[in-house]
């Protein structure tokens, strides 16, 4: 099937593994051009290459990179120095430790509302105008299904990600719709990633409850 999106810009975020890597490798699968954007500049760039030795020659796309941390500032001027006027964006970056709510200070919470609200926040507000006047746009943010079903140790995650929920859902209903940007939320359950593994090792730590 042909989703009509050949050659179109996608950013994706947190890119090098996991998630991330998933929909850069989907998106380049239907000849989309990416950014891929990850800290780690040795993974981000084998993955990247991994990309453009399978599927560029086939599809024609392009495959660029950029090792930064999307949740500051200077990282998001950095990627939008190389490219602004994006087409897709999947918003991602790691989520925040699991562990117990008497334990985190005003430190830990700033540190995950800013990395799991409000910087696809920014990325939203940098990127839909443009989106909008082009008549085309997709938003997409990996979030989790703790929104939905929230999980006692991912309070954290829990309580940024419903930010970041509410103002979404907000943004979706103005006229944005109407001129061809959509934004969706994508609450993952359980996937084989890095992420996972680490969550899993930290919980088996934990002691039985009573
Ligand atoms: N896997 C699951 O089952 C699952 C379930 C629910 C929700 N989620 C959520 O989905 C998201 C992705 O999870 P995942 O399992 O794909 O994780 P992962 O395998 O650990 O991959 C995370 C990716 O994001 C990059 N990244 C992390 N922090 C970043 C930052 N500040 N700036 C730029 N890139 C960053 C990582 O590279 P660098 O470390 O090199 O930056 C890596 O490429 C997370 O928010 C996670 O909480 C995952």
């Amino acid at each position: 099937m042909d989703l009509g999106i050949a050659g179109k810009w996608a950013l994706v975020c947190g890119a090098s593994k996991g998630l991330g890597w998933g929909c850069a490798q989907a998106l380049v699968q239907e000849g989309v051009n990416v950014l891929m954007v990850a800290r780690g500049a040795e993974q981000l760039e084998a993955s990247a290459s991994k990309l453009i030795a399978e599927y560029v020659d086939s599809t024609r796309a392009s495959v660029l990179f950029c090792a930064q941390d999307i949740t500051t500032q200077a990282g998001r001027a950095a990627v939008f120095a190389m490219r602004r006027d994006f087409d897709i964006v999947v918003t991602n970056a790691g989520g925040p430790p699991t562990g117990d709510f008497r334990d985190w200070d005003r430190g830990a919470w700033i540190k995950a509302v800013d990395a799991n609200m409000l910087t696809p926040i920014e990325l939203i507000k940098a990127t839909v105008d443009g989106m909008a006047s082009r008549g085309f746009g997709r938003i997409v943010n990996i979030t989790s299904s703790s929104v939905k079903a929230p999980i006692d140790v991912l309070g954290l995650s829990n309580g940024a990600r419903s930010g970041l929920t509410g103002f979404v859902a907000g943004v979706a209903r103005s006229p944005l719709a109407a001129q061809g940007v959509t934004i969706n939320n994508l609450l993952p359950g359980v996937f084989d990633t890095d992420r996972i593994k680490t969550m899993l090792e930290a919980n088996s730590q934990r002691p039985a409850k009573a």
